[in-house]
């Protein structure tokens, strides 16, 4: 067995702190002695460059992934009566804010990319469907092509779920630009993470940018005037300060997280008893996460060994939102959306972030070869 001097985290976002620390700690201390804590010009020039980077008119900064697709979903009206069709297979995010804006969430299976199956997203409209939450999970874009095919034969509404994929490409058009509104998150796992919670929406449609200003500003359209029930969702300076050094480098994180996922693949794709993650010509995935699946039952025995040998994994998602407890109402029964199911039981994220080292990436395929031989 290869002596696990070190353990290998899933997750560390300390070593790249290390890289921009002096970076980083100039421009708080800008943010602090400026007196501007929330607004002001670095949220401003946040909102320009990310406009810029995902090629779109308008981004507006909010304080979390969550409250983006809130306040994409309450931009476009969508509440009561609608129904918004979504993959049962992402964080509960994506799903829980379709509840809250009153809206019925409507899941379908994905297939063999972990992404939603556009075949089964036709099936589900309904005349009660106003919209579709594509999530490009784990940094791999939708087939957003056939998507916005699909959305428009039906005057459908789409809204991207990118908090896994900032810089994600499909058909070299970032995510985020393609559909009717993109929601991202700067939760500090993601590929463009803050220091903090943190989020925006972008869109080329100026008039929603301009009703999320106001939604997300407690509806108020001018001081003190308030036309209807907003939220208190701004981003921090100090966030947005950090988020634009970190905006610089991600192309060069996503590089390195594409070359550690292309060796995985080249070190993993022949071992029995795992697939690796699938990819769609025209996607350039990101890999948030790199998620294989174990098949025979064996994930948790693999992932016990792994954790024995020093290399942590995680688990997402060990149970699809359509047979999570809240979501009983909505009357899914087990075995009825059958390959997310199955994925529950098989996936297993190995490490994963741009510093991982040839070591570390070596001590996880050594470890994994040797469990699974
Ligand atoms: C797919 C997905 N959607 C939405 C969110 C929500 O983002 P946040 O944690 O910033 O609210 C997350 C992240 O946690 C996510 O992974």
């Amino acid at each position: 067995m290869i002596q696990s001097v070190n353990s290998v985290p899933a997750f560390d976002n300390k070593q790249q702190y290390s890289t921009i620390a002096a970076e980083v700690s100039e421009a708080v201390l800008e943010v602090l002695s400026s007196g501007r804590y929330i607004g002001g010009p670095f949220v401003e020039g946040l909102e320009q460059q990310l406009a810029a980077y995902t090629n779109v008119r308008e981004c507006v900064a909010c304080n979390s992934g969550t409250d983006a697709l809130y306040l994409a979903l309450r931009a476009y009206n969508i509440g009561a009566g609608d129904e918004v069709i979504t993959t049962p297979f992402t964080f509960v995010a994506t799903c829980e804010v379709i509840s809250a804006v009153g809206a019925k969430p409507v899941f379908v299976d994905i297939d063999a990319t972990y992404n939603l199956d556009l075949q089964q997203v036709a099936a589900a409209v309904t005349p009660n469907t106003k919209a579709i939450i594509p999530v490009h999970l784990f940094g791999q874009p939708v087939d957003m092509t056939a998507l916005m095919e699909l959305a428009s034969a039906k005057d459908l509404l789409v809204i991207e779920d990118c908090a896994q994929s900032t810089g994600a490409m499909w058909n070299q058009q970032k995510v985020g630009c393609i559909g009717h509104i993109g929601c991202f998150s700067f939760y500090p796992t993601k590929n463009l993470g803050g220091c903090g919670d943190g989020g925006a929406i972008t869109t080329k449609d100026p008039e929603i940018a301009q009703k999320i200003r106001v939604l997300k500003d407690h509806g108020q359209k001018s001081k003190y005037h308030y036309e209807e029930v907003g939220v208190n969702s701004r981003l921090d300076s100090i966030q947005a300060a950090i988020l634009q050094i970190k905006l610089r480098y991600l192309d060069t994180w996503n590089q390195q997280r594409q070359k550690i996922a292309a060796d995985y693949h080249k070190f993993l794709s022949h071992i029995p008893g795992i697939i690796i993650p699938q990819e769609l010509a025209g996607g350039t995935g990101v890999w948030n996460q790199y998620t294989i699946r174990v098949l025979d039952g064996k994930r948790d025995f693999l992932r016990n060994q792994l954790q024995e040998r020093g290399v942590n994994t995680a688990i997402y998602y060990p149970r699809p939102l359509h047979l999570q407890p809240v979501y009983q109402t909505l009357g899914y029964q087990p075995g009825q959306l059958p390959v997310v199911e199955e994925a529950c039981n098989e996936v297993l994220s190995l490490p994963m972030f741009p510093e991982l080292s040839e070591q570390q990436q070596h001590q996880v395929i050594y470890s994994l070869k040797e469990i699974m031989s």
